[in-house]
């Protein structure tokens, strides 16, 4: 686990994404060589003809419960991107469609990992234009909460942006620079970076905020908590500012970052040289996930009260109820 990263007090339950996303990172768990079955670089064939009619039946159910909800509260470009990839068509998308029809957007697939892989494989995919999903899809009694991320997270939540020509070049880019940060020792501050904008990220489109981060367009509690609980700081993005912050693993964030367009975040960060700002970073303390600091141009500044009440209740439940009633996320 990278360094103050928050762990709640006593609580195993953590939620999917981010701890695969830490196992990633971290490289923990994960052998150099591929498993059994897959080839040189992890990926496996998704082979489509295995899911069972209950697997293509849990796709349609969280499908039309997300695809309902975020009506209004994700961006245009995702809610676009979801009827043009034909992703509201029944089961599971099949990856090579899927790919053929991304491919001529804007040159990305989608490819099949049977589980974690490493940084580097994960990011030199990445910067191949490839985006590797989980081929297993939760069960029925997980709609809500799952450990890992699964076919539904990594296709519903990260597909349909990679449809935007924009998005698409920064996920290429981020790849890049995962594998430059390998070389700085900096691979923690873009972690945080792919956390507060990839999964967690927010947008502001015509005067209001929208939701883009993934990790948060795939659960149905955070995709309403991040845009409308009062509980969250809601912070214009600075990278600096983001790559100093720490982040929640275990439930919902304290604090979500807002982009001002994706040309500006593809502008911040493809543009910019990270040398020496992972250098400025070994200056600078690491900043809380709920802090709010005197520079921040702030959104909300966040009660925090969701955060509170779960840290007093001695079982870890918050007494004070999240929109929707979830105490875990789904990424
Ligand atoms: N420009 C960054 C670097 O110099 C790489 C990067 C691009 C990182 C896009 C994240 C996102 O390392
Ligand atoms: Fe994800």
């Amino acid at each position: 686990m990278p360094p103050g990263v928050v762990m709640s007090a006593g609580r195993a339950v953590v939620a999917c994404r981010a701890k695969a996303y830490i196992r990633r990172m971290e490289s923990l768990h994960i052998h150099d060589a591929p498993p059994e079955g897959a080839a040189d670089d992890w990926t496996v064939p998704q082979d489509w003809a295995h899911y069972s009619a209950q697997a293509h039946a849990t796709w349609d159910r969280l499908f039309a419960r997300q695809a309902r909800q975020l009506q209004g509260r994700a961006c245009a470009a995702f809610l676009r991107n979801l009827d043009a990839l034909h992703l509201s068509r029944p089961g599971i998308p099949d990856f090579d469609e899927l790919s053929e029809r991304l491919h001529k957007r804007t040159g990305w697939q989608v490819v099949a990992v049977p589980g974690l892989v490493p940084d580097a494989v994960f990011f030199d995919h990445l910067a191949n234009r490839r985006f590797v999903a989980g081929n297993f899809i939760r069960r029925p009694d997980q709609l809500d909460y799952l450990e890992e991320p699964d076919v539904f997270h990594d296709v519903f939540g990260h597909v349909p942006l990679l449809a935007d020509p924009v998005y698409a070049d920064y996920m290429q880019a981020y790849g890049q620079g995962g594998l430059r940060s390998l070389d700085f020792g900096a691979l923690n501050k873009l972690a945080r970076l792919y956390w507060y904008t990839v999964e967690f990220g927010l947008i502001e489109e015509e005067g209001a905020l929208r939701l883009f981060g993934a990790g948060i367009v795939s659960s149905h509690g955070e995709s309403r908590f991040a845009l409308d609980d009062p509980s969250p700081n809601r912070i214009g993005f600075d990278l600096t500012r983001v790559m100093r912050t720490n982040y929640r693993i275990d439930d919902y964030q304290q604090s979500y970052f807002v982009i001002p367009s994706f040309e500006a975040l593809l502008r911040a960060t493809a543009e910019t040289d990270f040398a020496p700002v992972y250098a400025a970073l070994e200056r600078l303390p690491d900043v809380a996930p709920e802090a709010v600091l005197a520079q921040d141009r702030l959104f909300t500044r966040g009660t925090q009260a969701y955060a509170i009440g779960k840290a007093q209740s001695p079982s870890g439940r918050s007494s004070v109820s999240p929109l929707g009633g979830m105490a875990n996320r789904t990424t």
